[in-house]
């Protein structure tokens, strides 16, 4: 029998998350504490889908056909962890504004690639960045750009290809063997490529598997 009061394992997947702050700059972070997992990459690549997909709430993270949606660094947590008292989060989910996207006004865009590259870089409860990249187009130079950032601040990251609905199945494991040629020097990236579709929900045990290892569950 387990005793009532030791403390209970929630799975983390397969419970509700919730939105709990929106950080329009580093000022207004919460204190580090809980492991931070973070989705970087362009405007539109599909990271606030991702999420969504990982836990299974359609409308958790706000979405757009628009790139630019996503503007603030947004935090979700599994629920049960608010109010007076309450544990802290094991864990928090990171949603960041894309970068890339050249048709929003320069003055905001250097705000949101500020804001990115500042929390990417000194954050240290900052587990793993998850830098997302559309499997349509491949690694782009603002995408190796942020690579080296991560890599000259030794954050730990990893690449996941987005929307491998949209290219033929017989060229995703292709476009995974050359996405890790490409990465195969850089010193803080993991040497695994996941491939997902947020759309036919392929590939996303491979990334909540990734995630609690990530986070030592
Ligand atoms: P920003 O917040 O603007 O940086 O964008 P984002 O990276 O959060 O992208 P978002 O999740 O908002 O998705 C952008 C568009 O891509 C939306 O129209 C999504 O429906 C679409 N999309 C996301 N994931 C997939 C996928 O796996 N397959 C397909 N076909 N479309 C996707
Ligand atoms: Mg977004």
């Amino acid at each position: 029998m387990t005793d009532p009061a030791s403390p209970v394992e929630k799975p983390l997947f397969g419970n509700p998350w919730i939105f709990i702050r929106g950080v329009p700059s580093m000022q207004f972070l919460p204190p580090e504490g809980p492991f931070e997992v973070a989705f970087a990459g362009r405007s539109n690549v599909g990271k606030s889908s991702l999420i969504n997909a990982l836990v299974g709430q359609k409308g958790l993270a706000r979405t757009s056909n628009t790139p630019g949606r996503t503007q603030e660094l947004n935090y979700f947590v599994p629920d049960g962890y608010s109010g007076e008292g309450a544990d802290l989060p094991p864990m928090a989910l990171v949603d960041m504004p894309g970068y890339g996207y050249a048709q929003a006004p320069k003055a905001q865009v250097d705000t949101w690639t500020k804001l990115v590259f500042d929390y990417l870089r000194g954050r240290a409860t900052l587990k793993r960045v998850y830098v997302l990249i559309d499997s349509r187009h491949g690694l782009k130079t603002n995408d190796d750009e942020v690579l080296s950032l991560l890599d000259k601040a030794a954050v730990s990251y990893q690449i996941v290809l987005t929307k491998t609905d949209k290219i033929k199945a017989g060229a995703v494991p292709h476009l995974v063997a050359d996405t890790l040629e490409k990465i195969r020097k850089r010193p803080a990236a993991f040497p695994d490529v996941i491939a997902t579709s947020s759309e036919k929900n392929a590939g996303l045990d491979d990334l909540r598997n990734a995630i609690l290892t990530t986070i030592g569950r």
